[in-house]
């Protein structure tokens, strides 16, 4: 049996409204991407939604928006995908990178704190796995310190932690509506604030600074658009979201889904030698499902698991040791010791709605044959 790393969860209804879009006069940002920033603002609680290409332009252009820029540090998690620190670059800021917590890997409030300089302005923490970060203390820590926060929320659209959900105690919650994600459209994202100028802000850095888009050009008696300020180019198509407007209102069942076959993997794990989980504090989006393992005998079984045709990955090493943040910041191996325990010894396994009891079950007995329990 070959178990893929990740098959999506597209239906006839999401490729039948790629294929209205395709017929209609419209295929940039217009109607279609509109209606799902309402319709994400009603699932998220979030008054304001902007639909971007990625959460990488949205955390870039909330940090933007906020007016974070050169001088300034932002502080955020050693253990994340790289887009979570260079996000920080691209805004023209410098990337403080903090220790995790070892039982969650999520962002540890005490190494923030332990990070602020004067020269600090934010905080990313990021949802890892799809478990929240200990917000309420994250919120506490920032208006002590008069910091904003910007949440990654890449991997976390269906979270809750202490009664907060993602965007609730932040400036901005920014999603990723990339191919494996839990809301999926090839490519895509958005970012989601209680605060219309921060809003209006982002829109306007998404599309060249420009104060018409494509659909606000078309539609009426024309009106000359101006130029209000230097932007990017980070507008979601029309295209893109036709796969994910109707997509949205699954995203709770395949919730539900993921979480049978999290409970699936953990009773069919709980005997395995020398297997550890991260802790879930709260719901968890479940994104990920992730091992962790002797960091010696790691990247054996991670290859002896595609051997036996489990789809592997590895979510992630620590950030600071990856060549380029070694290069331009100095880091080393020994700075942020968790999140480098973390990084070594974790492997994810197949974790999506399209996987049958039986495929979650092969894992299982793989993942038990390689580790010899
Ligand atoms: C934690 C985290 N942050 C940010 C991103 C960037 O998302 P995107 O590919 O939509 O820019 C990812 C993507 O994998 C991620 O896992």
């Amino acid at each position: 049996m070959k178990v893929e790393f990740y098959r999506h969860a597209l239906d006839e209804t999401d490729i039948a409204n790629v294929v209205k879009v395709l017929r209609s006069v419209f295929l940039t940002t217009g109607p279609v991407t509109a209606e799902f920033e309402r319709r994400f603002s009603d699932y998220s609680g979030m008054p304001h939604v902007v639909a971007l290409n990625s959460c990488t332009s949205a955390l870039q252009l909330a940090l933007m928006g906020l007016g974070v820029g050169p001088g300034d540090e932002v502080i955020t998690s050693a253990m994340t995908f790289i887009a979570s620190a260079t996000c920080i670059q691209h805004a023209g800021a410098t990337p403080v990178l903090a220790d995790v917590d070892p039982k969650t890997a999520c962002l540890d409030p005490a190494a923030v704190e332990a990070a602020i300089t004067p020269r600090t302005k934010a905080i990313i923490p990021v949802h890892l796995y799809g478990a929240m970060c200990d917000m309420r203390a994250l919120r506490e820590l920032a208006d002590r310190h008069g910091l904003f926060i910007i949440e990654d929320c890449a991997h976390c659209i269906e979270g809750e932690r202490d009664g907060v959900r993602p965007g609730q105690l932040s400036e901005a919650a920014c999603y990723s509506f990339y191919a494996t994600k839990n809301l999926a459209c090839g490519e895509g994202g958005a970012m989601a604030t209680r605060s219309e100028e921060l809003a209006r802000q982002v829109k306007l850095l998404s599309l060249h600074g420009m104060s018409k888009n494509a659909a606000g050009r078309y539609h009426g008696s024309y009106q000359h658009w101006d130029m209000l300020t230097l932007g990017w180019k980070c507008n979601l198509d029309d295209i893109h979201s036709a796969l994910i407007v109707d997509q949205l209102a699954r995203l709770d069942g395949l919730w539900a889904r993921r979480r049978e076959i999290y409970e699936r993997y953990e009773k069919g794990l709980a005997q395995a030698a020398g297997v550890g989980r991260p802790q879930v504090v709260g719901k968890s989006a479940h994104h990920l499902y992730t091992l962790w393992v002797d960091p010696a005998r790691r990247d054996h079984i991670l290859h002896a698991l595609q051997e036996r045709g489990v789809g592997v990955a590895v979510n992630y090493r620590a950030i600071h040791l990856l060549s380029y943040f070694k290069e331009t910041f100095g880091f080393k191996r020994g700075d942020f010791p968790r999140a480098e325990a973390i990084g070594d010894s974790t492997i994810s396994v197949p974790f999506y709605p399209m996987l049958s009891d039986a495929e979650v079950d092969h894992v299982v007995s793989q993942v038990l044959a390689v580790t010899g329990s």
